[in-house]
């Protein structure tokens, strides 16, 4: 595909895999109106799941494609035990943790995505994130002319 991934921290047993996910994923059907992730980004810290959504979010298009993830979120109060369960679990057994509501916004920032709506269900684990290409600020321009 001639599109490679070079992540400083990223071990070569698993580098491969990664390889081949992304050459699955930089045949990304441009402008579909919905692109749907479910328990890969959760595996992954920011850097990588940045380098992996990079086509999808590429292939989007503005105010009409949707990217949709359905995965734990923890919100700042009253979260659900089974949730907060599985991140006691990723920090036993990783180091790692479940993101944050707060995570999930600052991530699809950095990516240049906007999260409209995070649908949770009382009792079940996982919520869907939908989220669009944040539209460009019209004022960014303005303040190098100043
Ligand atoms: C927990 S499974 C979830 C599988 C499936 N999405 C589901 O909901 O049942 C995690 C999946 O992430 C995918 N995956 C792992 N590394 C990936 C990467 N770097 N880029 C894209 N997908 C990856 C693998 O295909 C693996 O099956």
């Amino acid at each position: 595909m001639g599109w490679s991934y070079t992540g400083r921290h990223v071990p070569a047993e698993i580098q491969a895999t990664i390889e081949d996910a992304l050459e699955v994923l930089s045949l990304e059907e441009p402008g579909a109106r919905e692109y749907f992730m479910h328990s890969v980004l959760c595996d992954w810290p920011d850097d990588v799941c940045l380098t992996i959504v990079a086509r999808i979010f590429e292939a989007m298009k503005p105010r009409y494609s949707k990217f949709i993830v359905y995965e734990i979120v923890i919100p700042a109060t009253g979260a659900d035990c089974q949730a907060t369960a599985v991140d006691w679990m990723m920090m036993v057994m990783f180091s790692s943790s479940e993101r944050t509501e707060d995570d999930w916004l600052s991530f699809f920032e950095r990516g240049g995505l906007k999260v409209r709506n995070i649908w949770s269900m009382e009792n079940i684990l996982e919520s869907l994130i939908e989220c669009e290409l944040a539209a460009p600020d019209p004022y960014r321009s303005m303040s190098t002319c100043v």
